[in-house]
């Protein structure tokens, strides 16, 4: 199959690969650079865990081909890291114990930073329809949720910013 070249910019970095024009963002992000904490869960659009921000807006990167990034900005977990120090959403999960398995968690934290970057002190319902694309096995929602109340409360922001990842 032909390649193409796809120019994008990933977590702040100006990037151009040849890829396949029907790989899929997951799998560009993934395969190609190497961003493991973009996790594939049902490849089909029902569980959130390959969830990034393009351009904004949270995806699901399973269900996003890579040609349609073309141009344009993804931020992955990762690239919520500045200086070395983790994301307030990071530090807030961790603390109230929204962590289980892990394997949701960076879809989920994507969801909610797209919903705290447009929207900083949202209600308690406008969280729960950030995240109701983002399903969690493990913890029950409610720590979650919790979680990211007390980052829009900035109870969280400045340990955040305290701690090294
Ligand atoms: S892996 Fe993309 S929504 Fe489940
Ligand atoms: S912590 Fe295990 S799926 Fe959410």
């Amino acid at each position: 199959m032909k390649k193409y070249t796809l120019h994008m910019v990933v977590n702040g970095e100006e990037i151009s690969i040849e890829t396949k024009p029907n790989a899929t963002l997951l799998e560009v992000l993934r395969d190609e650079l190497n961003l493991m904490e973009v996790k594939e869960g049902c490849g089909q659009g029902d569980c959130g865990a390959c969830a990034v921000i393009l351009d904004g807006k949270a995806v699901n990167s399973c269900l996003t081909l890579a040609m349609q990034a073309e141009g344009r900005e993804i931020t992955t977990l990762s690239g919520l890291n500045k200086n070395g120090k983790i994301h307030p959403l990071q530090k807030s999960f961790v603390s109230h114990g929204a962590i289980q398995c892990g394997f949701c968690t960076p879809g989920m934290i994507m969801s909610a930073k797209a919903l705290l970057d447009k929207n900083p002190h949202p209600t308690r319902d406008e969280i729960k329809i950030a995240i109701s694309g983002n399903l969690c096995r493990c913890t029950g929602y409610k720590k979650i949720i919790e979680a990211i109340e007390a980052v829009t409360k900035g109870k969280e922001e400045k340990e955040g910013e305290n701690v090294r990842a």
